[in-house]
């Protein structure tokens, strides 16, 4: 078989996420075997971990049709309703940040997801009736960086939600030796490895730097993909040997140098970032918790001893 893109188009292809393709695995099979469609499903958790890729493997298992958009891109409730309308049985709408969907927007799909079906309300005032269409059967596949960011009405309507978690270095360099051959470049064990190492347990970000050490290979040494070369390469693109850019290092030493190493509430400390808090809390933060670099406390953020050690800054001493 040709693999031909960097993303696969099989749960078979697909690596990592172990837990949610065995359980996709099943429910794609049993609706299939039933005939019917998938129930719909919410994927959430920090970009780049695949959501989108599944949704478009799952339309491929289920061999139906996808339609992709997003929660900012629908504005009126009657752009909701003609895409719903025009999906064909069986479909799969994949919705990319579902949370950003405007409250009207998402009272369209409380009865299209439960009943398959739309209300439309004709008229004004006390002369006004609704009607209902009745829609294709269908999919909704939802992505969103935190499940917390949707209402408790929508979200209860998927039948299927999985938290994506990080990857492993070793599902990394895994990617990243399969995507090496789907881009042409030749790579060694310790070269996929490096990269993968300094990926922040994201594929999304590991294809990138793939991308980026191809091209410092290519044009400085010998087109070939080692360890060396991807140190170079990486050092070059600001990216530390724990995968931390230069965003992520700003957050750290910020927290450090004007708040003494917190605690510090999360908007004080965006705003003397001068990022949005919300981005640092769904883009940002989940890596930097889960590795110990930032401490989440009820009092505010803290940095830890890592902290200190990894940026090469001295703990204050009294
Ligand atoms: N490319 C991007 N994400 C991938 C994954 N999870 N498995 C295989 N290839 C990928």
């Amino acid at each position: 078989k040709i693999e031909y893109s960097l993303r696969p188009q099989t749960l078979d292809e697909y690596i990592g996420q172990e837990k949610a393709k065995k359980n996709l695995k099943v429910f794609i099979q049993a609706a299939k075997q039933r005939g019917e469609a998938l129930d719909h499903v919410l994927f959430y958790g920090p970009p780049g971990l695949g959501k989108t890729t599944l949704a478009g493997i799952i339309a491929h298992e289920m061999e139906v049709n996808i339609k992709v958009t997003s929660g900012p891109a629908i504005e009126k409730p009657g752009e909701m309703a003609a895409i719903l309308n025009n999906l064909q049985e069986g479909d799969l709408l994949f919705v990319d940040e579902i949370h950003r969907l405007n409250r009207q927007v998402e009272e369209v799909l409380y009865p299209a997801m439960e009943d398959y079906a739309i209300d439309i309300l004709i008229g004004k005032g006390a002369t006004a009736r609704s009607i209902r269409l009745d829609l294709p059967k269908f999919t909704l596949v939802g992505a969103t960086t935190r499940a917390g960011l949707l209402t408790a009405p929508l979200r209860d309507r998927f039948g299927v939600v999985h938290h994506l978690e990080f990857y492993t270095v070793e599902e990394l360099q895994t990617i990243v030796i399969r995507s090496a051959k789907v881009l042409k470049v030749r790579i060694d064990a310790k070269g996929a490895e490096e990269i993968a190492r300094r990926s922040r347990g994201t594929p999304r970000l590991a294809n990138r730097l793939l991308k980026r050490t191809r091209d410092f290979a290519q044009v400085k040494y010998d087109g070939n993909i080692t360890e060396d070369v991807a140190r170079f390469a990486l050092d070059l693109l600001d990216v530390d040997r724990m995968g931390l850019d230069q965003i992520d290092r700003t957050i750290l030493r910020t927290l450090i140098e004007k708040f003494s190493g917190g605690p510090v509430g999360l908007d004080t400390l965006a705003a003397a970032i001068g990022e949005d808090a919300g981005t640092i809390e769904d883009v940002y933060e989940p890596y930097l918790v889960q590795n110990g670099f930032l401490l989440r406390t009820p009092r505010g953020r803290m940095a830890s001893d890592l902290t200190y050690s990894h940026l090469g800054l001295e703990h204050e001493t009294i």
